[in-house]
């Protein structure tokens, strides 16, 4: 059964008019590598630590501003969020197809709430906790192209034409500000495209950015702003002592103009400075040390890199379930061809690079989670291509080749072809990135030795189910698997209506 909404009741739960208060009894285990008579054996302690939630249930207006925004996902999301908000329906030559927001996590999956007369009850994961509906999202943002977001629309092929016909109008009025342009970071095809940006040094670019968000924030009255990059995917900047692997060194090299400095490492400087939340969906490395650090100072959420859209998504499921199975992969062989912009750009071995880093470190906490099958430092051999085919335009095909040990030296090949529209992947992908990034800056919590209630770490770990190599603070771990990641996300929230996380064990019927 599915019901639409509900309320806990629980001594460690209270709905003021402002907050959602809760009491949460954190599970979770000490471990000690203890010497008992001259031996050394590992102990497991379990512990309980008393965490309190506070979340703010003022769902304010939000902007989102996309740098990219005439690109493939950006146009793709517009125009996907208006027909969701004005309810539109299209003839395709199967059916009359209707907008949906399939493919969002927040939007189009379903948590289960628990058992009533020993059916499974779900409700919307939307459900949880008060977030902004997608529908009433102000769209803005920067392109170094000045095509109107109509125009976009139809330039990246990806919606049908009597879809299109109807969202023009909605669209035509739309037209990206001129974006921060550095052809030294981007595949040398883009220029053509690059009629839209902004001049001066990149101290000016910086200011003009923070500029623009300050006057999109006062003519569309939105309450809150999020940024997120859907630009083309950049070569890697070089991390240099001196240049960018501090705060103060970063911000020195801005005064100086430095080269090094990428495009969208000034954007993130821009928002971090205004205390904007800043994503980055592209695999390239924008948060250089001086900029991570620069979001800490400041409190101010960063998240990436890199959409977990197709082939990774797959990858993190799969190996997950190899791995936990007790099979053992031992070769992931992973070709892609595409014939968008995106795909055209990646083409530059430069930028390729980029997408090949993101895309090769998703097995490894899979891989050094089961030692009884993996020697140290033993590690599948993982080969990632990608060519660029225009004819098959947004409607990516991705082939993927698994072999694995199995019993008694016996070997498994799994093959898998996957064809998909990228952009219907991505978009949704993006708007559950803000819509989570804006609901978890409205989530404060404390442990019980902690004095004062804080925010989330700056740097979003909580967002890492979306994207393909998370971002993670200093020291902290990096988890891949889809399912983990889904899990984390659920239980926190859970955690912030005093509920326990999933555990699955149904025991009533055991
Ligand atoms: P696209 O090439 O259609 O769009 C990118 C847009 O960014 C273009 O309109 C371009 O003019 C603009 N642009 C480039 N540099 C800019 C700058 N410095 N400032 C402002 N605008 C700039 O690409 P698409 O397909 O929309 O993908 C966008 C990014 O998302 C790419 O980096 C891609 O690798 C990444 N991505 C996409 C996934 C997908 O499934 N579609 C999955 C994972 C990542």
């Amino acid at each position: 059964m599915f019901i639409e909404s509900f309320k806990v009741e629980s001594p460690n739960v209270k709905y003021t008019d402002s907050e959602i208060k809760s009491v949460y009894n954190y599970e979770t285990t000490q471990l000690v590598h203890e010497n008992k008579n001259g031996i050394y054996q590992w102990v497991v302690k379990p512990k309980t630590v008393k965490y309190e939630f506070k979340t703010n249930i003022h769902v304010p207006k939000l902007g989102v501003m996309l740098v990219g925004w005439g690109g493939n996902n950006g146009s793709t999301l517009t125009g996907g969020v208006i027909a969701n908000r004005e309810g539109i329906s299209w003839a395709t030559k199967d059916k009359i197809q209707r907008a949906n927001y399939f493919g969002s996590l927040t939007q189009a999956s379903a948590i289960r709430v628990g058992s009533f007369q020993g059916e499974e009850i779900y409700a919307p994961f939307k459900s949880l906790l008060p977030m902004v509906n997608p529908d009433d999202i102000v769209f803005g943002g920067w392109d170094i192209s000045d095509m109107n977001l109509a125009d976009a629309m139809g330039r990246a092929k990806v919606f049908d034409m009597e879809l299109q016909k109807q969202l023009r109008p909605y669209m035509e009025s739309m037209v990206p500000l001129p974006g921060i342009y550095d052809p030294d970071f981007i595949a040398a095809n883009q220029g053509d495209r690059a009629n839209n940006v902004i001049k001066g040094t990149k101290k000016e670019q910086v200011q003009q950015i923070i500029k623009d968000i300050k006057e999109f924030k006062e003519t569309t009255k939105v309450e809150k702003v999020v940024v997120l990059w859907t630009a083309n995917t950049e070569r890697y900047s070089n991390v240099v002592v001196g240049l960018n692997d501090t705060v103060e060194n970063l911000l020195a090299s801005l005064d100086r103009n430095e080269p090094e400095i990428s495009p969208s490492t000034l954007y993130a400087i821009a928002c971090v400075l205004e205390n904007v939340p800043f994503i980055n969906g592209s695999p390239q490395n924008t948060f250089v040390p001086g900029l991570i650090d620069l979001a800490i100072q400041r409190n101010s959420l960063i998240g990436g890199d890199d959409f977990k859209s197709g082939q990774t998504k797959m990858k993190s499921v799969l190996v997950d379930f190899l791995v936990g199975a007790g099979i053992k992969p031992t070769s992931i062989v992973s070709y892609n061809h595409l014939g968008n912009n995106d795909g055209m750009n990646l083409s530059a071995p430069q930028t390729f690079r980029s997408k090949e880093i993101s895309k090769s470190n998703v097995v490894d906490d899979m891989v050094n989670s089961n030692a009884i099958l993996y020697e140290p430092g033993e590690h599948p051999d993982h080969v990632i291509v990608i060519k660029y085919v225009p004819y098959v335009g947004d409607s990516k095909r991705a082939m993927d080749e698994y072999t694995s040990e199995i019993f008694m030296g016996g070997k498994n090949t799994i093959v898998l072809h996957n064809t998909c529209e990228d952009s219907l992947l991505a978009a949704p992908i993006i708007l559950d990135l803000v819509l989570l990034a804006e609901l978890s800056t409205r989530i404060h919590f404390k442990a019980e030795d902690e004095a004062k209630f804080h925010s989330f770490h700056p740097v979003a770990t909580i967002l890492s189910y979306l994207t393909k190599a998370p971002l993670v603070p200093p020291g902290t771990p990096v988890v891949n698997a889809l399912s983990k990641q889904r899990a984390m996300l659920e239980n926190i929230l859970r955690a912030c209506v005093g509920l326990a996380p999933e555990n699955n064990m149904i025991l009533e019927y055991k």
